[in-house]
């Protein structure tokens, strides 16, 4: 079962080539950070043009290095939301008008369940039941996968997401966009450690906060002490990594899984990864960097275990860019 997967909700051009949901035969990512680290941030109009304009590139590229024709795909699958609307809508719709034209099945794909779908394409499959932490950019959530591959969410921040909240902070110390790796850089070359920011707990329930982190940090570089950007880097990057990693180990104890799944663009931050690796009494999933910042492979290995989900591509279909919800369905 070959699928063309198409992911288009944020500032990646995407397409890629998944056999069965689980083995990646191209991946074909082209990243808008260039054009949007002039504004720093994500601006949604420049963002849907750009994907206008690389998506017939990055899906040709994908069929290219798959070695595949047209001929050999069995469906398509697009990512549904939760995204932009307006970036959403060009992939959606390319994937879809593909479906149409080739007369194939059109599969929906969650954005969220596709980063933890992320974990599918290793070697070795994950054990459910799992807990999976998502980070990202526009997301931190815990969500439960049962069993039987139901999903539930516990829990998620109330205000800035985790990546977000990293973005912010390379504002504010002026090291450009995104502002993971930068700030994540920085981090690694401070000297002193002993510098520490709050750590926003929110005991009793599963929910995150991180606006009052970055506030700490703009206080912080406004004061006429503080200490160099180095450490103020760090100690962002470890309160992040603390309460991220104590929360979602504790959770996957409370609710008895038998792994912990991370996923998303966050993911890729190596002393998270550490923290999370270190403190979990069950096995870790995490994929590598670059299918845990945003890509088409995690949208195919989604669409993969969807295939019941799959719908004509004629009948009349939405985009979805609210923020995720429970999707209580399962995966196989
Ligand atoms: O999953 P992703 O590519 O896009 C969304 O769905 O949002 O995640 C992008 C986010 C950005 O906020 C970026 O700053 C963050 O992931 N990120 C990192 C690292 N690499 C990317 N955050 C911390 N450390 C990193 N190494
Ligand atoms: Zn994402």
């Amino acid at each position: 079962m070959n699928i063309l997967a198409i992911e288009s909700s944020c500032d990646e051009t995407a397409a890629a080539v998944v056999v069965d949901g689980r083995i990646v035969r191209s991946n074909v990512v082209a990243s808008q950070s260039e054009l949007h680290a002039s504004t720093g941030g994500v601006v949604p109009e420049v963002a849907a043009r750009a994907h206008l304009r690389m998506l017939v590139p990055v899906i040709r590229q994908a069929l290219n290095n798959a070695e595949c024709t047209w001929s050999d795909l069995d469906a398509i699958a697009g990512t549904s939301g939760p995204g932009l609307p307006g970036a959403l809508l060009i992939g959606f719709n390319a994937a879809r008008g593909l479906a149409f034209a080739r007369d194939l099945p059109f599969i929906p794909v969650d954005h969220i369940e596709g980063h933890v779908r992320a974990n599918w394409l290793g070697d070795e499959e994950p054990p459910l039941p799992a807990l999976a932490l998502v980070v990202s950019g526009g997301h931190t959530e815990l969500i439960l996968i049962d069993e039987n591959g139901f999903f539930e969410r516990l829990g998620g921040t109330r205000d800035d997401a985790a990546g977000e909240a990293f973005d912010k902070v390379a504002r504010l110390l002026d090291l450009g966009y995104p502002g993971g790796p930068v700030v994540s850089q920085l981090a690694a070359e401070s000297t002193d450690r002993s510098f520490r920011l709050p750590r926003a707990w929110l005991t009793g329930t599963d929910d995150f906060s991180f606006s009052g982190l970055k506030t700490a940090v703009l206080h912080t570089v406004q004061d006429d002490g503080a200490p160099p950007p180095a450490e103020i880097a760090w100690a962002f990057e470890d309160s992040v990594a603390d309460v991220l990693s104590k929360k979602a180990v504790r959770v996957a104890e409370r609710e008895g899984v038998t792994s912990l799944l991370v996923a998303g663009g966050v993911a890729a931050n190596s002393r998270i990864r550490e923290l999370i690796i270190e403190r979990s009494s069950v096995p870790v999933f995490i994929p590598p960097p670059e299918l845990c910042t945003d890509n088409a492979a995690m949208i195919g290995a989604a669409a993969g275990v969807h295939l019941d989900q799959a719908v004509r591509p004629e009948v009349a279909i939405d985009i979805d860019p609210t923020p995720y919800r429970s999707k209580v369905r399962p995966l196989e």
